[in-house]
């Protein structure tokens, strides 16, 4: 497998290991990480309730796309602090569940939650080599840092398709793939003074792909079942993590300082005008594994 690395375990610490107890103050009780799926987002954006709702929305989609046969092994690209597995656990009909993630923090907190069936790895998916297929693939929200800025289109592709070559080999025949990823979509590069704030202070190496990168790397490995770009997910979901982060203002610069408050009030602020303004957008993007590989015309 050729390799086009994007961020390196590194540059993931630098944002994730800001610390679990600051995280645990804005997102949801299980520290899920990713947009949720709002069925109503009128009330008050602070709801802990309402977001923790929409987050197991979200969870439950994936879980439901990715079409686990009973005692089937699944696998999460990106587990994050295991909310997805945590909530796989406990449907009984799942059988071993294998996490990987880039950070410490994450693989320490999934651990500790001791869920049955689950082994979470501290490994890059591009060193992760299963000695047995999987029925089922989950990846949120890890895509965007599987190629770094400064790459041509063309580049992306092939880190893409590294990405979607690998489930390939490790998916069982006709298993599912269920990804979710933000995207640009009126937003064209990440060049200027916001790309810029984003790929030194936020999400070091990491880069956003187009559309028609992740079908040119998926397509000759999946077949596309259902694709849907809902921004809306993000705006909801970005105004209830300030919302969150603004009311334990105080608490959270004990936890990781002011000056990462500041810098998490700002990128929270950033990316909600990004989607309220259609600059980027979210996919998720259910995926069938084609029996084998196609060798397209280029
Ligand atoms: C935005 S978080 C999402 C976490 C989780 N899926 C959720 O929805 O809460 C991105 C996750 O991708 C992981 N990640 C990024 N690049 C990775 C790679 N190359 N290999 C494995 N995990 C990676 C990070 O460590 C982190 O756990």
């Amino acid at each position: 497998m050729t390799t086009t690395t994007g961020a390196s375990a590194e540059d993931i610490e630098f944002h994730y290991d800001v610390g679990n107890d600051f995280y645990a103050l804005w997102l949801d009780d299980t520290l899920t990480y990713s947009a949720a799926a709002w069925d109503d987002a009128s009330g008050d954006a602070g709801d802990a309730v309402a977001l923790a709702r929409a987050q197991q929305n979200k969870l439950r989609h994936h879980l439901n796309q990715a079409a686990l046969p009973p005692g089937g092994r699944l696998l999460d690209i990106g587990c994050g602090w295991g909310a997805l597995l945590a909530l796989a656990a406990q449907e009984d009909h799942a059988g071993e569940m294998t996490g990987l993630t880039l950070s410490r923090a994450q693989h320490t907190h999934v651990n500790s939650l001791a869920l049955p069936r689950v082994q979470a790895h501290l490994k890059d998916w591009r060193s992760h080599t299963p000695d047995h297929v999987y029925d089922a693939i989950v990846s949120v929200e890890a895509f965007e840092a599987f190629a770094g800025p400064g790459l041509a289109p063309a580049q992306r592709v092939r880190a893409y398709t590294d990405f979607f070559a690998a489930c390939h080999d490790w998916l069982a025949p006709g298993g599912m793939l269920s990804l979710q990823t933000i995207a640009f979509d009126n937003g064209v590069d990440a060049d200027g003074p916001v790309g810029a704030f984003f790929a030194s202070d936020v999400f070091p190496a990491s880069a956003l792909p187009r559309l028609a990168e992740i079908t040119a790397a998926c397509d000759p490995y999946f077949s596309l079942t259902t694709l849907t770009s809902t921004p809306e997910d993000y705006v909801h979901t970005l105004r209830a993590w300030s919302a969150r982060l603004l009311a334990a203002r105080k608490q959270a610069e004990e936890a990781a300082g002011p000056d990462t408050y500041r810098r998490y009030r700002l990128y929270l602020k950033t990316c909600e005008l990004l989607f309220r303004r259609g600059e980027v957008t979210l996919y998720r993007i259910t995926l069938r594994r084609r029996p084998q590989r196609l060798h397209l015309p280029t």
